[in-house]
């Protein structure tokens, strides 16, 4: 199965797919990745990978909506049957989310519905939140707001930091995202009206 990753930043989510895709356990292909930022660490693990990288930098278009159609021109050069944001940082127009409706997943470093948009470590920190973690969904139009897939679970400690609970969810996501990719490339994952299904059971 072709998949198409769009990147902002370090891939370390990236990776784990590549690395999934690597082992054998995820019967995919990673046709392309796309970041909007050039010299990142993701476009880096791609090229050592071999996977063909694009740049598009979104402060060279006059609107939000001339960035998403160069990127889904981009993106549908490679007729990938799944995108996958993994740490892409731009807000997407309806246009874009409506043309990979179904087939374009995103990882969200919150239990969703809590926390949507940034800063999300810290928001759960200061709220004095047990638990926090991090949630696989569809991307539809509403930010953060698609379906959930699945979501890991980690507990918030007496001395947590943002960036020592941000360390912790991570590795979660290294585990829930290629997950979620692979169930999607065996044909078990699919999206009816709001609700994610596996197996043809509701998630
Ligand atoms: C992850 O925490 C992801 O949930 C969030 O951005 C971060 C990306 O990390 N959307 P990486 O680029 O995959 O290392």
């Amino acid at each position: 199965m072709s998949v198409v990753v769009l990147i902002s930043g370090s891939g370390s989510n990236l990776q784990a797919i590549i690395d999934g895709m690597q082992s054998g356990q995820l019967p995919i292909q990673i046709s392309a990745v796309i970041s909007n930022k050039a010299d990142v660490k993701g476009l880096e693990r791609a090229a050592n990978a071999s996977i063909p990288t694009h740049v598009i930098n979104h402060k060279e278009f006059s609107s939000r909506e001339a960035f998403d159609r160069e990127l889904m021109a981009t993106i549908d050069q490679h007729k990938p049957q799944l995108v996958v944001l993994a740490g892409f940082m731009r807000i997407l127009t309806e246009e874009f989310t409506n043309h990979y409706l179904g087939r374009m997943i995103n990882i969200h470093p919150s239990l969703l519905p809590k926390y949507q948009g940034l800063h999300t470590h810290q928001r759960a920190i200061d709220a004095g939140d047990s638990h926090h973690g991090a949630s696989v969904h569809f991307v539809t139009a509403e930010l953060d707001g698609g379906p959930v897939i699945v979501q890991a679970k980690v507990a918030i400690d007496d001395q947590e930091t943002a960036d020592t609970l941000a360390a912790k969810v991570l590795k979660f996501e290294h585990q829930i995202f290629p997950q979620t990719v692979q169930w999607f490339a065996e044909h078990r994952l699919t999206m009816e009206g709001n609700q994610a299904l596996l197996d043809g059971k509701p998630l």
